[in-house]
């Protein structure tokens, strides 16, 4: 449970964190964010994460509102407010708060700021990893530039929403050539007939993950091939597994697309085992963080 929020410089009670009715982040989804995985207390990849969001303000024009060093505080202080010892934790950074207008504010105009933090009940995510999931394909409707983690989301709500419909967890989104670009809030994968690790490469179709940067990292010392380019839902349905990756479900297997299995529908073995590897390495990261994160709680 969020009990409390950081809303603009100050820590407020969850009832009572609220922002502007004309903050831009409200009226044209203009802002930018961050999901990090909380695990035994640490920030998971908090430096790529807080890089990426670097990334996404720089594409918008928006200055970093405070040092990366102040966000961390901000971060941590979340973390640590709310007692979340596993679960997540998000940073929102808008454009601020200006009269409703498609014109940009002056550059001069204060960033809205929130951050909370939640936990995410470690026996249910463990549950599903060991079920396995299953997606459905929908048309890829989104913007140009999905490279910017930005707080524009209803393709991805209308994606999910239809996935639950038709009794999915997650949606996988394709484009107009008929090829996977990912899913609707992770990246996807598959393990091909012939045993390669295939991701769709990064460009501005894709979000440049921060679990899927994180798990290329740890591929390579597995003896695993790693291919990035497309694949389409026919080569995924054949494919001998598939997974997604997220900083809410790191390493999650795929069982099902469209209904068929994928394999014997049941998760694989690779996926299984880079969860593992990707638990056990940011367990160690995590712990890095923590130190690092220490002298401020
Ligand atoms: N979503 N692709 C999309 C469209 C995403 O929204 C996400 C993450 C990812 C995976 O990125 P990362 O490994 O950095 O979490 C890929 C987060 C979890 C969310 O919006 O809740």
């Amino acid at each position: 449970m969020t009990r409390v929020v950081y809303v603009n410089g100050r820590y407020l009670p969850y009832a009572k964190a609220t922002v502007h009715v004309e903050d831009r982040g409200f009226q044209f989804a203009d802002a930018v964010y961050e999901v990090i995985e909380v695990r035994s207390g640490a920030l998971i990849e908090a430096s790529r994460h807080l890089g990426r969001l670097v990334r996404s303000l720089g594409e918008l024009g928006m200055p970093m509102p405070m040092t990366e060093a102040a966000l961390r505080i901000i971060l941590h202080q979340t973390v640590r407010r709310n007692r979340v010892r596993d679960g997540m934790a998000y940073l929102q950074v808008t454009r601020g708060v200006a009269p409703r207008d498609f014109d940009m504010p002056a550059a001069s105009t204060p960033a809205g700021i929130v951050c909370l933090a939640r936990d995410i009940p470690k026996a249910f995510r463990e549950k599903q990893a060991e079920l396995g999931i299953a997606v459905v394909t929908v048309p890829d409707i989104r913007w140009g530039r999905c490279d910017i983690k930005t707080t524009m989301l209803l393709p991805a709500v209308l994606a999910k929403q239809n996935a639950r419909a038709r009794g999915a967890k997650e949606a996988w989104l394709v484009d107009a050539e008929g090829f996977v670009t990912e899913a609707a809030s992770a990246n996807a994968w598959i393990v091909s007939q012939d045993g390669l690790l295939v991701t769709r490469a990064l460009s501005a179709t894709i979000l440049p993950g921060v679990t899927r940067a994180a798990l290329i990292d740890l591929v390579a010392a597995e003896g695993l091939v790693l291919q990035e380019r497309a694949f389409t839902p026919a080569e995924a349905a054949a494919a001998k597994e598939a997974f997604v990756t997220s900083a809410t479900s790191t390493v999650m297997p795929v069982v099902k697309i469209d209904g068929a299995m994928i394999g014997d529908g049941s998760p694989g073995p690779i996926a299984q085992r880079l969860r593992k590897i990707f638990h056990s390495a940011a367990a160690t990261l995590g712990g890095s963080e923590t130190q690092r994160g220490k002298p401020l709680s």
